[in-house]
């Protein structure tokens, strides 16, 4: 449980919020890449409680400018790409990626004074499908070098999905490993459970979870954020043991559909204060995904990134279901379970009202993390993981595991073990 202040303190996302400030230090995915189509419509986007266009120019560049023309507020998203850039349709002025004002086209000479000032834009990149942008004072920090923006694009499959609450809940939800065992577990064998394997034992991770539902969990401290580490006692004197990560300040790795050759990513991030995009990244260090098996992941999904799965209709609980198919009712497709509890939580969970327990542990920690994020920036200091040193840019320790082992192993040397050749297979 932790007070009405600090969960106000955690949970608002506006310019000038504490937490709103915190995010703003470190760059956010804005859109996908294939929302922004060569020729296609410039996007509207609202990202932290702020209203922006991203769009694409003729030469292909991304750019990311506030919404709202700065000549009399006309909505950019519904400009023309032309010219190189992007024209707002109440009085054509033309502005580049930058926001530098090209043209004003109905003024004397073309706008004597148009240089003299510019319309809101904030610095983009274009990784591995993202639009990152960043929204902070002063002068960016590096695009941390993740792996998953590294290994080539047909390595690597993203996507969005939008939910209708506050991106913590979201977020606390992914670092939670006992909720597998509840939540996601089938009652059946799926395909996809036939054809997956755990490292090191003939059984899927969903046959495991069932196995010991009261894991054993650590969690680490680490430079990036919080390392989880979940032990579950399995038969035969063996453990399945996994390990995720909470990044701050607002996404997880975890195992996943590529588990042992890479990891997925759900990257949770405000629109407003009570809906977030959850952007999910899947990558693979090893082969090429197939994009036919990944697109079927969103065949619960609307053309509009949001699930056919929501509140409106009670996410298609199938109640009779829940005896033989899956514990929750809610189909196989974890995407839509989460979406059922973390939005049944409410808008913005009341963690007044929450009994957290021992296995809520990772939870505390990144709490405890944020809000220190959020004294260092008022501060004036970089949080954690704000990347500024070019010689620490790199995350082969955001190891990802998920193996059974003899009960007797050393978890802790394994991790080691991994960081150490995943250090020295990317040198
Ligand atoms: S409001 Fe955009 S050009 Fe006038
Ligand atoms: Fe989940």
């Amino acid at each position: 449980m932790i007070s009405r202040e600090e969960n106000q303190l955690l949970t608002q996302t506006g310019p000038g919020t504490p937490c709103g400030e915190l995010l703003r230090r470190y760059w956010q995915p804005a859109a996908l890449s294939e929302e922004i189509k060569p020729d296609g419509a410039p996007l509207a986007v609202t990202l932290m409680n702020e209203e922006l266009v991203v769009f694409r120019d003729q030469q292909g560049r991304a750019g990311v400018l506030d919404a709202h023309c700065c000549h009399r507020g006309a909505d950019l998203s519904y400009g023309r790409l032309e010219d190189g850039g992007l024209r707002c349709i109440y009085h054509g002025w033309l502005y580049d990626v930058n926001g530098n004002i090209l043209e004003q086209p109905g003024e004397p000479n073309g706008g004597a004074f148009r240089h003299t000032y510019s319309q809101p834009s904030y610095p983009c990149r274009e990784i591995g499908g993202v639009i990152l942008t960043y929204l902070g004072p002063g002068e960016p920090p590096l695009v941390p070098n993740y792996e998953f923006f590294q290994v080539p694009e047909d390595h690597r499959f993203v996507s969005k999905i939008f939910h209708q609450c506050n991106y913590l809940q979201s977020n606390e939800g992914n670092i939670d490993p006992v909720h597998l065992s509840f939540l996601h577990r089938n009652l059946e064998l799926t395909e996809l459970d036939k054809n997956r394997r755990v490292n090191g034992s003939e059984s899927s991770p969903n046959a495991l979870f069932g196995t010991d539902l009261a894991p054993r969990i650590e969690v680490e401290v680490t430079d990036f954020g919080v390392r989880i580490f979940t032990v579950r006692d399995i038969e035969n004197d063996k453990i399945y043991f996994r390990t995720s990560n909470f990044i701050m300040p607002n996404f997880t790795t975890f195992p996943g559909q590529t588990a042992a050759e890479g990891y997925s990513v759900n990257w949770h991030v405000p629109i407003d204060d009570y809906s977030h995009w959850k952007f999910v990244i899947v990558f693979s260090r090893k082969r090429s995904l197939d994009r036919a098996q990944m697109l079927r992941g969103r065949d619960e999904l609307k053309a509009n990134y949001h699930m056919i799965r929501d509140k409106a209709n009670r996410y298609l609980q199938d109640r009779a279901s829940m005896q033989s198919k899956s514990f929750s009712g809610i189909g196989h497709n974890f995407q839509a379970q989460d979406a059922c509890v973390i939005e049944g939580a409410g808008k913005i969970q009341d963690r007044t009202k929450e009994h957290l327990v021992s296995s809520d542990k990772a939870i505390v920690a990144a709490r405890k993390l944020l809000l220190k994020g959020i004294e260092d920036v008022k501060g004036g200091r970089d949080p954690v993981h704000v990347m500024r040193d070019s010689s620490a840019n790199s995350f082969a320790h955001i190891a990802v595991i998920s193996e059974v082992a003899p009960r007797s192993a050393d978890i802790r040397s394994i991790v080691n073990q991994r960081i150490a050749d995943q250090r020295s297979s990317t040198r």
